[in-house]
């Protein structure tokens, strides 16, 4: 949830101001790794070591993508998502062009997953939160 710590309010130093703001609530320098390792080759240099910062990275990109999938469908959910659906929505750049493809391939070697598994996972991880999401958001809507 804090990976963007820093976007909203300084979207042209991502990941370059999160640091300082991090340190202003006294979060941990391994807090302060995994939030700026997200961006790692995009805006920042900080590589994602731990397990977390991985799928972090290589999902990041990957939740817009499918979200955007999600949206298309007649249901708007993720709960009816196959992967083979997904993998035309990845193959097809100029969907959610806005998605790095290279860096989820990239976040997909990091962790040792092949791409249908990266994808299998995420579909299953957003499925399980999007109703608490969705409430969420209701509520901030209010
Ligand atoms: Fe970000």
């Amino acid at each position: 949830m804090l990976h963007d710590v820093d976007f909203e309010c300084y979207p042209e130093e991502h990941c370059k101001k999160a640091p300082e703001l991090l340190k202003e609530i006294d979060a941990s320098e391994e807090l302060i790794h995994a939030v700026c390792s997200h961006g790692y080759g995009i805006c920042s240099e900080v590589e994602p070591k731990h397990e977390m910062e991985k799928i972090l990275f290589a999902t990041d990109e990957l939740t817009g993508l499918i979200w955007a999938a999600a949206k298309m469908r007649p249901s708007k959910s993720t709960k009816d998502m196959e992967v083979s659906s997904l993998k035309k929505k990845f193959k097809d750049k100029k969907f959610a062009a806005g998605c790095s493809r290279e860096i989820i391939i990239k976040g997909a070697e990091m962790i040792g997953w092949d791409l249908n598994t990266l994808f299998e996972n995420t579909i299953l991880a957003m499925r399980e939160i999007e109703d608490k999401v969705s409430e969420e958001l209701e509520k901030i809507k209010e």
